[in-house]
């Protein structure tokens, strides 16, 4: 492993040292360039970008500009920072080796550069005479992809002109338009491409060695983002779970024990990762045999797909062991597909090519990729696997582009907002002025978050250019288990729901809900919050639900409705409730949930007769739970602070797998008043964070204080606030601190789990409990190192403290996904978040629910 990536990283060196070199015969062509600079510069993963400028057509019509406002999410100032603006036609040459395919990557950061705005950047892109882009607005772009920047990767066949001419052209259809460039990245490649089987064509093959393809998704199945610094290739590659559908998400599995044999295909197919992580299904032939493993894309249509599949056997060794059948758009792709039968023996990389025509219908701008085990050839096992996906635009003609995406009516309005609310506004010098710029910074992450692709149909049968253009990373997923209910925006009239989301989620009908809770019958009631009651329901015939019903006099909103669901499609994670679906109709509103068989954690640690959890449960579960967080903080495009971390608000699974719900929840996002300070601290006492109740600057540090109180809660099996103790005693996180400090914690633990922790582990439990308490933000650790904290304790544990020092096993072949960051350098949060009730929680009315109020902080 360590010498793979040694490996990886010797060439990835090579490479760029000779990129200087590029004209000299034999040497592959890398070219890294940074437009609109003379200096050659360095980004923040480490690559080296050389200037283009020497390589410009000619030098008239353009100009080196900087932009003028860095966007907080921007990962590298390099090569975003610098672009060239085209005010007329102008071409790059770049030296390109002929008989060779290229990948060309073209970087776009749409800002204010000089005195050119970016809406007026309308322009085509030309590779060789291949359009590539055209009437292309990377604002625009951006903008529906809540993206900063555009990163839009093309790879080209090999031509014999050894030049590759990339002609930039302003659009003439718009006044004042102009072309701009950040960064260019071209790449010599092996020629990976082959004979594809045709769908729908009776086993007809299409030779796609030399066809111009545009990367339109390219993951990483079950297994981690890969950056583009672990490529050979500087590819990046995404998790897949975003855009898993369906109520069942199989299993992301991983096993690096077996050493790879690349005999069947290139090793430059795809990182190792790819293959030793895959996703396959359920544990349970039943419940396989019953379901589709589903991934949906957003691609466009009128284009012909080639999609790649990457497999790899590790597990299995025998034919006919997991044999099963693949699906692209609801047609067979492939029947009875068996990987060892292929390769005939274990670990040994393959992948196999469709080419799929998306017609251009209503409804047919999705791509569908489902799998099936084949039962027909009865297999030794109800399964099916899946390593990596890549799916690719064919050029139709002399053309790759698409339309640009259209804005939702929301997108729209907060751009007007935001026009008019320029320049107004003057910054306070005092703390409330700081407050404002972290409300402003959270709200503008919070429409982000909401602005979404939509497919709008009239549009489209007027103009027919109106649709949704995807990219990497459309951040889009799905939760619809549904075979009787809509998943189409259509179903949706006048709703608030944005189309996208609507076609995210599963929409039930109001008499689906009814039938599902008995007509809203009190006895199905498990919860009540600001929302409205929270009912128990079973849909499809047996699958536990949890159903939150709008109260038509909450004080929640429409827009309320309309963000959870917004937010919540597009979080996903093994440690996160999960929104099934919603519906709306008649006035009602509800939001349908997977149901939580054992509760909140809190009743199983006190107060409710339970039996106790052991400690390893109770280790296991914190770990789940700081995973689950740890994935809000930066597994999302934007990091999410979920605000109310306590331990009602951690749910377990009939498998006891911890669970986090109520995230994501934004009450004054869309609509928050421009000139009026309205941050409103929420939280619950005792749980919240004693520097963002006296700076009311959020960070994700908050979520980590509540969570050492969890911690402490767990360990000591007492509420966070318990008025009945002593003055010193009320606070857990006081009480917890102070014996820790003086060494006196054994005395207040959980008397059940007296003797049975193991002393290492509770040393590094509690040193992790108490550093999350810490008074400032700055010195608590992060949510990752947390989970890591516990996990190494929990290891401390299993081994009775005869561990080696150093990380917990990493590779272990567990199901469990390591979350991963995208964007590491995002600072904005969710405003406000969540209603104030317990999923699944019995109405209670102790002194903690009463502690448990919203805080309103508008008239300071
Ligand atoms: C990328 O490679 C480095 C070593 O070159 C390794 O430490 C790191 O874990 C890899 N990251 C991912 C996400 O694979
Ligand atoms: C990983 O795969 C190997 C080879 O199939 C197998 O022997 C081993 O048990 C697997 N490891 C785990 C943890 O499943
Ligand atoms: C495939 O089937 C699903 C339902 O199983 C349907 O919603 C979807 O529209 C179909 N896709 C295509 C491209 O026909
Ligand atoms: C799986 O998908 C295929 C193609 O859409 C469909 O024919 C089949 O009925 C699906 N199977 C299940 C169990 O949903
Ligand atoms: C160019 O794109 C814009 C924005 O999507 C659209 O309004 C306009 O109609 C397009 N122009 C042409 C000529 O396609
Ligand atoms: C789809 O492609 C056909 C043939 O290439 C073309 O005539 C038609 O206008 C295209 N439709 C759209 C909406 O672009
Ligand atoms: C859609 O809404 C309009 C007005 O809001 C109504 O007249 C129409 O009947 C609705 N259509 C459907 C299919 O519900
Ligand atoms: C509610 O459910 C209970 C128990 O299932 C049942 O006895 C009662 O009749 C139901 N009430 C209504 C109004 O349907
Ligand atoms: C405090 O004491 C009252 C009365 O004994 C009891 O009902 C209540 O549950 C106690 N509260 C807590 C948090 O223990
Ligand atoms: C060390 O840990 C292993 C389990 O990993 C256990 O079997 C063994 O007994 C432990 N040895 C000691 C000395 O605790």
């Amino acid at each position: 492993m360590k010498s793979k990536t040694h490996f990886i990283f010797v060439l990835i060196f090579c490479i760029s040292i000779s990129s200087n070199t590029i004209h000299a015969a034999g040497v592959e062509t890398k070219l890294v360039l940074n437009c609109g600079t003379e200096e050659a510069e360095t980004d923040t993963e480490g690559r080296k970008w050389e200037p283009a400028t020497k390589y410009l057509a000619t030098q008239a019509n353009s100009i080196g500009e900087r932009a003028l406002s860095q966007d907080p999410s921007l990962e590298s100032t390099v090569p975003y920072m610098t672009a060239r603006i085209f005010t007329a036609e102008n071409s790059y040459k770049l030296p390109a080796k002929s008989n060779a395919r290229h990948l060309l990557r073209l970087h776009f950061y749409p800002s204010t550069y000089g005195t050119v705005s970016q809406d007026d950047a309308y322009f085509s892109v030309t590779a060789n005479g291949l359009t590539l882009l055209k009437n292309f607005s990377a604002s625009i772009t951006a903008k529906a992809l809540t993206q900063a920047m555009i990163v839009r990767e093309f790879s080209l066949a090999p031509t014999h002109s050894g030049e590759l001419l990339l002609t930039f052209k302003p659009s003439d259809q718009h006044n004042g338009a102009y072309a701009f460039i950040n960064g260019i990245e071209l790449i010599e490649m092996p020629n990976l491409f082959g004979s594809a089987l045709v769908i729908g064509s009776s086993g007809e093959l299409m030779e796609t060695n030399t066809a111009n393809l545009q990367t339109m998704y390219r993951l990483n199945v079950g297994g981690n983002y890969i950056p583009a610094t672990n490529d050979s290739l500087s590819r990046t590659w995404y998790d897949d779970s975003p855009y898993l559908f369906g109520a069942s998400l199989g299993r992301a599995l991983t096993n690096s024990s077996l050493p790879l044999k690349f005999s069947e295909i290139s090793k430059s197919s795809a990182p190792e990762d790819v293959y030793t992580s895959w996703r396959a299904m359920t544990e349970d032939p039943k419940i396989n045999e019953n379901f589709n493993l589903t991934w949906v894309f957003q691609v466009d249509a009128n284009f012909t797909y080639l999609i790649r599949m990457h497999f790899c056997e590790i597990v299995y060794s025998r034919i006919n062991q997991r044999v099963f059948d693949i699906y692209l758009n609801n047609q067979t792709a492939y029947d009875a597909a068996d990987v060892i039968g292929w390769t005939t023996s274990a670990a040994v990389p393959i992948h196999k090519d469709f080419v799929l025509y998306v017609k251009d219908e209503p409804g047919d701008d999705h791509l569908w990729v489902a799998l099936h085990p084949d039962i027909n050839s009865k297999p030794e096992f109800y399964d099916a696997i899946l390593n990596g996906l890549e799916i690719f635009k064919m050029s139709e003609g002399e053309s790759l582009a698409g339309p640009n995406p259209v804005l939702s009516d929301l997108l729209v309005k907060n751009e007007v907002r935001n026009k008019a609310s320029q320049g107004k506004a003057p910054q306070q010098k005092d703390g409330v002025g700081v407050a404002h710029v972290a409300a402003g910074g959270a709200a503008a992450a919070v429409v982000a978050a909401l602005c979404i692709v939509v497919y709008t149909r009239k549009n489209k049968i007027a103009g027919g250019e109106s649709r949704t253009s995807s990219w990497l990373p459309i951040y889009s997923s799905s939760h619809s288990s549904g075979t009787k209910s809509t998943i189409s925006g259509k179903s949706t009239n006048g709703s608030h729901v944005s189309t996208l989301a609507a076609s995210l989620c599963r929409h039930f009908s109001l008499a689906e809900i009814k039938r599902a809770t008995g007509n809203f019958n009190e006895s199905q009631v498990i919860g009540v919050g600001g929302f409205g009651k929270v009912y128990r329901g079973v849909i499809d015939g047996d699958m536990k639900v949890a159903i939150k019903r709008s109260n038509p006099s909450s004080e929640q909103g429409v827009n309320e409705f309309q963000t959870e669901i917004e937010m919540l499609s597009k979080l996903r994670h093994r440690h996160l409730v999960s929104l099934i679906g919603f519906c709306e109709e008649d006035g009602e509103m509800a939001l349908v949930y997977d149901y939580m068989h054992h509760g909140t954690l809190r009743e199983h640690l006190y107060k409710s007769g339970k039996p106790q959890l052991s400690w390893k449960q109770r280790l296991e579960i914190c770990i789940g739970a700081a995973r689950g967080l740890h994935y809000l903080h930066t597994g999302a495009r934007y990091t999410i602070i979920h605000r109310d971390v306590k331990t009602t608000n951690i749910l377990l699974n009939e498998n006891w797998i911890a669970k986090v719900s109520d995230f994501g929840l934004s009450k004054t996002g869309p609509s928050i008043n421009r000139n009026h300070v309205s941050t409103v601290v929420k939280g619950s006492f005792g749980y919240l964070d004693p520097e963002y109740f006296r700076r009311q600057q959020l960070t994700e540090k908050s979520d980590v204080y509540s969570f050492g109180v969890v911690l402490f809660e767990v360990l000591c099996a007492r509420p966070a606030l318990n008025p009945n103790l002593t003055k010193e005693q009320v606070s857990l996180a006081d009480w917890a601190l102070h014996c820790q400090r003086k060494g006196t914690l054994e005395d207040i633990i959980d008397p059940h789990l007296k003797g049975k922790i193991v002393p290492q582990c509770l040393k590094k439990f509690a040193e992790t409990a108490e550093k999350c308490l810490s008074d400032h933000g700055a010195d608590r650790p992060s949510m990752g190192d947390v989970l890591w904290n516990l996990e190494f304790a929990l290891q401390l544990q299993e081994n009775s403290g005869n561990v080696t020092a150093g990380a917990p096993e990493s590779d272990n072949s567990g199901s469990e996904e390591e979350p991963h960051r995208i964007n590491p350098a995002v600072h904005m949060s969710t405003l406000s978040l969540g209603s104030d009730f317990d999923l699944n929680e019995k109405p209670e009315d102790d002194s903690v629910a009463i502690f448990s109020q919203i805080v309103d902080q508008k008239g300071r």
